[in-house]
């Protein structure tokens, strides 16, 4: 039977990036920013997409696209009867335990959604937004239902399959989210007093930034590319033969960077117009679910129906970010499953749905019922994001570059980046040295820095 295909180039484009921007470029990016000191983060930032996202995404693309195989399948077909499986296991395993969790706040953005669409921020104060959402993460039913329902949409997506599932729905979901966000960056840097966040964004200041920030910029490319986790090997399993794996993989960092980038020119022109600080370094939950249903009120005082208008966008924003990456890691696990089991899509996802429906429930409940319950001193939800963001996709990073910089036969390599030698790639021989030499090296370090071997740069 012939293996499935995204139907054009464009869609292809449009389903990864749908798969790299997530609730990393609207959520965890403008944290980091805030954390870590604006403009000079961000700088920092996209010398790491450039250095390292760029190569490693280029690597995943030729591993997927030349064995046409899902992520464990294509290191069996490239190195067989030896561990490198190994490396695709641990991404299957990685975009498993993502996607539970992952659900879990994709489940609260849609609460969220409906509570904007209520009009249910309008007048309440900080305190009371926190008990709000604390009322709500914690309850024992609500939070499990919105995970359901985000589960099976991604389930119906991706049970459609490739082209008509996944890529007609990242057709429709990806140019309304741009449409979104203009909306939403535009509203925002017009507010009086937005000024104060513009320039948080542009104005670098280089006096804070220590060996800790570059090492979180480094964490966050990874995280928003969705690198290790086995996604981009998965998609570009499906891209046509004549697909250039350079221009795709530059066009979806692009998008990529710039949704960050909006996301942030969003937040912090909003922060300031509410006269609140913008380097509070709110974590967590806090940011989107407490201090921004506050900021966006405060914002567009006087203006109730904007800032009513400017919520139900921004949320239903963060719902469709969400989604096209579920849906990506999804598939990770369908094509595992459906390949290597021999299963029908419809039964491998099934398995897979179930899979992050147990530990979903898991992670969703270790806020309330299940707070007690500590693995390594850490509550179920945190264990998993723990696992992956620390060690799976680190190490991961590690393998795919010495993968692909050492192990693979460099004419595979090359005859893929150059489709069988029909387009000219001029940087080869330094994409191959990064590979080698700088990727293994600055992963390593971002790695040792988690365990504290390894201290700032
Ligand atoms: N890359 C995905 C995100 O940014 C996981 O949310």
């Amino acid at each position: 039977m012939e293996r499935e295909n995204f139907g054009s180039k464009f869609g292809a484009i449009l389903a990864t990036a749908g798969s790299a921007v997530g609730l990393g470029n609207i959520w965890r990016f403008p944290v980091e920013v805030g954390k870590n000191g604006g403009a000079a983060f961000i700088l920092i930032y996209i010398g790491c997409i450039l250095l390292l996202g760029m190569p490693l995404m280029l690597s995943e693309f030729i591993i997927g696209r030349h064995t046409q195989s899902n992520a464990t399948g294509a290191y069996h077909r490239l190195a067989p009867g030896t561990p490198w499986k190994w490396v695709g296991r641990l991404g299957v395993f990685a975009g498993f335990i993502v996607l539970s969790y992952y659900s879990v706040v994709a489940g609260w953005t849609g609460k969220y959604a409906v509570m904007a669409i209520g009009n249910q921020f309008a007048g309440a104060e900080p305190e009371a937004l926190r008990t709000m959402f604390n009322d709500f993460a914690s309850s024992p039913l609500e939070p499990l239902v919105y995970l359901l329902l985000m589960l099976v949409l991604t389930h119906v997506v991706v049970v459609m399959g490739i082209e008509k599932g996944i890529e007609k729905c990242a057709n429709i979901l990806m140019p309304s989210l741009f449409v979104i966000i203009v909306v939403l960056v535009v509203c925002s840097v017009l507010l009086p007093g937005a000024s104060e966040g513009l320039a948080f964004m542009l104005k670098p200041d280089f006096s804070k930034v220590d060996g800790s920030v570059v090492l979180s910029a480094l964490g966050q490319a990874f995280f928003s590319l969705s690198i290790g986790l086995g996604c981009l090997c998965t998609y570009a399993s499906y891209f046509k033969k004549t697909t250039n794996l350079t221009n795709t993989a530059v066009s979806v960092i692009t998008v990529d960077t710039l949704i960050a980038l909006m996301a942030g020119f969003i937040i912090f022109p909003a922060t300031s117009a509410a006269g609140m600080p913008l380097d509070s370094g709110t974590m967590g939950p806090e940011l989107i679910f407490i201090t921004l249903p506050h900021v966006f009120q405060q914002a567009f005082a006087g203006l109730p129906w904007l800032a009513y208008i400017f919520s139900v966008l921004f949320f239903l924003l963060l719902i469709i970010a969400a989604l096209t990456s579920a849906i990506s890691m999804h598939e990770i696990v369908t094509s595992y499953m459906k390949e290597e089991y021999h299963m029908s899509r419809g039964k491998a996802a099934l398995v897979e749905t179930a899979g992050c429906v147990v530990i979903g429930t898991l992670c969703c409940l270790s806020f309330g019922v299940l707070d007690d319950v500590r693995i390594m001193d850490r509550s179920i939800f945190d264990f998993c994001d723990w696992i992956v963001c620390e060690f799976c996709m680190p190490i991961g990073g590690i393998l795919i570059s010495v993968f692909v910089g050492w192990y693979m036969k460099k004419q595979w390599v090359k005859e893929e980046i150059t489709n069988g030698g029909t387009l000219r790639v001029r940087l080869f021989p330094l994409f191959i040295f990064i590979l080698r030499y700088v990727a293994p090296v600055g992963i390593l370090l971002i790695f040792l820095d988690q365990f504290g071997v390894f201290k700032a740069i």
